[in-house]
């Protein structure tokens, strides 16, 4: 099969898709690209996530992903296996398994290397494969190249296809931004370019999409995040200048942005989680300055601290002390409206409460949502509440504490709420007295 047969096999939807790691990436993409009709195969080493993609359950929450999950294998487009020689029947290879930080603060390829292994067990001629994980610049080139290419003794660009295009929804809108974000390709050759492109449009033909080298889709990908990131730790830094003046960073934030557009400034919050907490690092190494980035993580992961210490000033002018108290936690995902907790700042929270020997409730409906708790039994006989996440089911709080007529501290990470709308004394990071 040359270079024509499988593009022609991919324009004629007559290929099918191996997707390598069906984690909170892998598994939305497989079943957007199985609901356009593309026959897909998630691998994944989790035996348990694949019984439970198997039995029809999404393993995590993503909006539309059990309907589309459902759907797509009831219609035999997609299936979940850890069966690697079905590797066999795939046209396509996307790869999308976890990239994190070891801990020297550089990426830790381990699944990247063991998912090229199992690829490389099964003929890969006249296949393209896509690196979809995040990875440090040159990863593509200098690392899954050279790798596949002495492993099986093939040439990348002539025997079979490579390309990278970096993942770049959030979670808790996956399926809906795979169909409209723009896709940054980087093949190895401009014939891995068109086919990685071809893949892409199947999820909308009317995607944007942009082909450059390898290395500048990677960077793309990265410099994504750490905009973001930075941008959030300058927020934070804005909300803690505010408190020292006694002001309010959300609403100067608020007055400085509106119809301004050089200025788009985000509010103070919690900033953490799988993707942002560590991407930045993946450019340190490269980079002439990399304090820059050091500095934002610094001040991002300090700022669980700073509301601690919030916190037990507030109890100290009512003549509390943290370690007696109750304190209820609410939110643990790493942000609104999702139910991963991974490097979750809210986590943080609750863990160091813990570390001051207080008595600690958690409460977040997205990461148990089957829990028999309701957020009126979690905060009913806390001396303190920390809303750690903006989840929109918080909103019911104020009623809450009147029904219950408690008047706890209350300490919002995001100023949910207007400081009259709560009975008890209210404090907002970003907002100074
Ligand atoms: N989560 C996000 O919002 C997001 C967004 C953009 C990019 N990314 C990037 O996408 C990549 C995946 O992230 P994720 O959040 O989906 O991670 P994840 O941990 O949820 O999923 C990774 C999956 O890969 C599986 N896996 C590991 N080794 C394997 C192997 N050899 N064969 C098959 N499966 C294997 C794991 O069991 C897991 O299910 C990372 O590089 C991440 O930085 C994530």
């Amino acid at each position: 099969m040359s270079y024509l047969e499988l593009l022609h096999k991919i324009i004629e939807n007559k290929f099918t898709l191996g997707v390598i790691g069906i984690g909170r990436v892998g598994l939305p993409l497989s079943v957007t690209f199985a609901q356009k009709g593309i026959n897909v195969i998630g691998f994944d080493i989790n035996d348990e996530l694949i019984k439970k993609v198997n039995s029809l359950t999404a393993p995590f929450f993503e909006p539309n992903l059990d309907i589309y999950l459902k759907e797509t294998m009831k219609s035999n487009k997609f299936s979940a296996t850890n069966d690697y020689s079905l590797l066999k029947n795939v046209d396509v290879i996307i790869i999308t398994v976890g990239t994190p930080l070891n801990e020297h603060f550089v990426p830790d390829y381990s699944q990247l290397f063991s998912a090229l292994d199992k690829i490389v067990q099964y003929p890969i001629k006249n296949k393209l494969i896509i690196l979809r994980s995040t990875s440090s610049p040159g990863t593509l080139e200098n690392i899954v190249k050279p790798y596949l290419e002495k492993k099986t003794n093939l040439k990348a660009g002539e025997d079979f296809y490579l390309a990278v295009c970096p993942e770049r929804i959030v979670e808790g809108k996956a399926i809906e931004e795979l169909q409209i974000l723009p896709e940054i390709i980087g093949g190895v050759t401009e014939t891995c370019s068109k086919l990685a492109s071809e893949i892409f449009r199947k999820l909308n033909s009317n995607k944007k999409i942009f082909v450059t080298t390898p290395k500048a889709a990677e960077l793309g990908k990265l410099f994504t995040n750490v905009y973001r990131y930075v941008n959030f730790a300058l927020a934070n830094e804005f909300g803690l200048i505010a408190e020292e003046h006694g002001e309010d960073a959300h609403e100067i934030i608020r007055i400085v942005n509106e119809d301004y557009n050089r200025c788009r400034i985000p509010t103070p919050g919690l900033t953490g989680g799988p993707c942002l907490s560590k991407d930045g690092y993946f450019l340190t190494q490269h980079m002439p300055f990399p304090e820059f980035i050091q500095m934002a993580s610094k001040l991002n992961e300090n700022i669980p601290n700073h509301i601690i210490k919030k916190l037990k000033k507030e109890l100290e002018r009512e003549g509390k002390i943290l370690t007696l108290c109750k304190v209820a936690v609410l939110g643990l995902a790493y942000k609104s409206g999702i139910d991963d907790t991974r490097l979750s700042p809210a986590v943080k929270i609750a863990d160091l409460l813990k570390d001051e020997g207080c008595e600690v409730k958690t409460y977040d409906p997205y990461v148990y949502p089957d829990s028999s708790n309701s957020l009126s039994d979690v905060v009913r006989d806390a001396d303190a509440i920390i809303i750690a996440v903006n989840h929109p089911e918080f909103k019911d709080l104020p009623s809450i504490l009147n029904v219950l007529n408690k008047e706890p501290i209350v300490i919002d990470c995001w100023k949910m709420f207007d400081e009259k709308e709560i009975k008890g004394r209210y404090i907002a990071f970003g907002k100074g007295k």
